[in-house]
């Protein structure tokens, strides 16, 4: 009896194992699924997968319905029960050799046709955004009209939040200045690899205003790769004319509210440094482009890559020991850990954070 109960425990292991593994796979309310595409171009990379993950079931049930019939039909019934010894058979093998081909054949056509649309140019009126991966957060550079790579052609910078209008064309040029990233929005679009020296298109179009959508780095880039994440805000054409005017508004240092007056004298220290590395538009000791621009910080929702929700909690825990927080991360910790920069007590950290939330 007892080889029997080892038998069957050992074909329930594996079957639960692949169980639990196909489970894993759901998921009522994915922020990333690839199978929800939710505009024009993540549909036709969607399309193309579903036809051929369709014809690649049907050729799964045919081949192994052939198989399972043969080994029913063809089973040994006996102990001298012998198949007859085929030696080649140049009908079937032609057979097998013709009819995949001729499925590949089909599949080519609208993979091709897809790629060749994917690479196209953008169309007319398209928004222009330059991406540029930084370890570990995002850029995006918008343009006026169409991209050039000239950074004078540049009308605003922003980070981590993508902010693009409904139905319009969205033509991403994706860069890096340090290591290979990948930019990659699931609903949105395939993704698109981030290489310092090459600038690739990616383009996206969003159907629908008022969304919010996750996306995160796909190419490993160090420690903090998990932690280099990034959303794309999708807004009415109005709001998105609103947004951009807005963007392209300066802080005026002699309007800084009295409660932030000591952050801003902290922020523009050189003892401190933060000017060195954050642009805020309007401060003119503020113009480092290391760090992503600060210069509306408000009008988003998480920083640090999209890692933290952007609270006044979570930015001092981040201005005191960002890489504590995020490892790896070039903003340095200003708590005395490094020699290098400033010791700030929390007092003086909360009055960073008062003025960070200023920035609006
Ligand atoms: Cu950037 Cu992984």
């Amino acid at each position: 009896m007892q080889p029997r109960t080892d038998r069957r425990r050992q074909w329930w292991l594996p079957v639960t194992a692949a169980l639990v593994l196909v489970a894993t796979g759901c998921a009522s309310d994915a922020p990333q699924d690839a199978l929800q595409p939710e505009g024009e171009w993540s549909r036709k990379t969607h399309d193309l997968w579903t036809l051929t993950f369709t014809i690649a079931i049907v050729v799964f049930v045919l081949v192994m319905g052939a198989l399972v019939f043969a080994m029913i039909r063809f089973r040994r019934r006996s102990d001298d029960d012998r198949p007859k010894q085929n030696h080649g058979n140049t009908k079937l093998e032609l057979t097998w050799t013709i009819i995949p081909a001729l499925v590949l054949a089909a599949i080519a056509v609208p993979t091709v046709g897809t790629i060749f649309d994917l690479a196209d140019d953008p169309v007319d009126g398209a928004l222009a955004v330059e991406v540029v991966g930084h370890q570990f957060w995002w850029e995006y550079r918008y343009y006026e009209d169409e991209y050039t790579g000239n950074p004078d052609d540049v009308v605003f910078r922003t980070a981590n939040e993508l902010v693009i209008p409904e139905d319009r064309e969205v033509a991403l040029y994706v860069t890096s200045v340090d290591v290979i990233h990948s930019f990659w929005t699931p609903r949105l679009a395939g993704k698109q690899d981030a290489v310092p020296g090459r600038t690739v298109l990616l383009k996206i179009r969003a159907d629908d205003p008022g969304q919010r959508f996750m996306g995160q780095c796909a190419e490993y880039c160090a420690l903090s790769h998990a932690n280099m994440r990034l959303i794309t805000e999708t807004m009415t054409e109005g709001d998105f004319q609103t947004w951009w005017d807005h963007q392209l508004e300066q802080v005026d240092p002699a309007a800084i509210p009295d409660d932030a007056q000591a952050g801003y004298d902290l922020f523009i220290s050189p003892d401190v440094g933060c000017a060195t590395c954050h642009t805020i538009g309007g401060i003119e000791q503020a113009a480092g482009v290391v760090g992503p621009n600060l210069t509306h910080l408000q009008t988003r929702q998480t920083f640090a890559g999209s890692l933290f929700e952007l609270t006044p909690e979570n930015l001092h825990a981040w201005v005191q020991n960002a890489p504590g927080q995020k490892p790896g991360s070039y903003m340095p910790a200003f708590n005395g850990s490094n020699e290098n920069y400033a010791d700030l007590s929390s007092e003086e950290v909360d009055q960073l954070v008062a003025f960070l939330m200023t920035l609006e």
